[in-house]
């Protein structure tokens, strides 16, 4: 019990100041409840309204991805850099120590290998194991114009309505299979398919006219990085996103598969969340990889 209050001191209500009411600081996420803007602002810095989401799920369909033979070697020391970590369940247990005071984003839809169909893919984890491992969000993708769209469309529904539950975040993740023309107009269709289902953030590919493609969808949207590139030409589509109203990356191998990682997420980061131009972040990419220019 606390004891009765009995301070001399004159009570103030501060009567000349109003309370104030912030609308939340993510574009489309103001009506949602506390411990779901509280799980999106661990993964969001609400000074830049931005992330850096590391991208590192990629066994979940393909094994040992190049960079990611060993994550407890490649991978943990990029995590100090990453405002996120986007990972399987297994993976976060494994390897990723619980002190690591990181958002983590959880894979969890599964099912065929890189040997059959992508597209068959079904939930693969109870909504009840993310708030186990306090995690920030959950991803599964959607296949539009795939052999299993409609499954998949239905993954990520029944993905919103747990994750509605509990307050959890779903990312829905737009998978462009490799016949498919990734266009902006494809890109608009499955990022505003996503965020019309219930996605809170979605994560789609760059491709030119982005402005549309941020403009049409009502939630924020995080690019992937694709297959690696140079770093310069990744640093700039990364900054050409974020000017096109991108709320950050979700990087893989882009960053891991960097010659010198911790440098390029480094350099990510400035273009991220400082809008650094991209030549500049490259200079900061090579002072802190101690590389020659002519090898990025
Ligand atoms: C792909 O299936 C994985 O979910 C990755 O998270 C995603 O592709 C982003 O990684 P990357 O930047 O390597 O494309």
């Amino acid at each position: 019990m606390p004891e009765a209050d009995i301070s001399k001191v004159e009570k103030n209500y501060y009567t000349d100041q109003p309370q104030k009411n912030e609308a939340f600081f993510l574009k489309g996420c103001n009506n949602y409840d506390w411990g779901f803007k509280n799980r999106l602002g661990r993964i969001f810095n609400c000074e830049s309204g931005r992330t850096v989401m590391l991208a590192f799920d990629h066994g979940y369909f393909q094994g040992p991805t190049t960079g990611l033979e060993r994550p407890d070697i490649t991978i943990l020391p990029l995590a100090p850099y990453a405002d996120a970590l986007m990972l399987t369940r297994g993976i976060l247990r494994s390897l990723i120590p619980p002190s690591l005071a990181k958002a983590t984003v959880l894979r969890a839809s599964g099912g065929p290998s890189i040997l059959k169909e992508l597209s068959n893919e079904h939930i693969a984890m109870n909504m009840e194991d993310a708030v186990r491992v306090n995690a920030c969000a959950v991803a599964t993708q959607v296949f539009v114009g795939g052999e299993n769209e409609t499954q998949s469309v239905m993954n990520l529904t029944n993905l919103v309505d747990a994750g509605n539950r509990v307050g959890m975040p779903v990312l829905g993740v737009t998978a462009v299979g490799k016949d498919m023309v990734r266009d902006a107009k494809y890109i608009r269709l499955a990022t505003r398919m996503c965020a019309e289902l219930g996605a809170a953030v979605v994560k789609t590919y760059f491709v030119p006219e982005f402005e549309t493609v941020t403009a049409a969808c009502p939630v924020p949207i995080v690019i992937a990085g694709g297959r690696k590139l140079p770093e310069l030409d990744a640093l700039k589509m990364a900054y050409e996103a974020i000017q096109q109203g991108a709320a950050g990356v979700d990087m893989g191998r882009n960053i891991f598969q960097s010659e010198a990682p911790v440098a390029m997420i480094k350099a990510v980061r400035k273009v991220v969340h400082d809008n650094m131009k991209p030549e500049q972040a490259f200079e900061l990419f090579l002072a802190h990889a101690n590389l020659k220019r002519h090898k990025a």
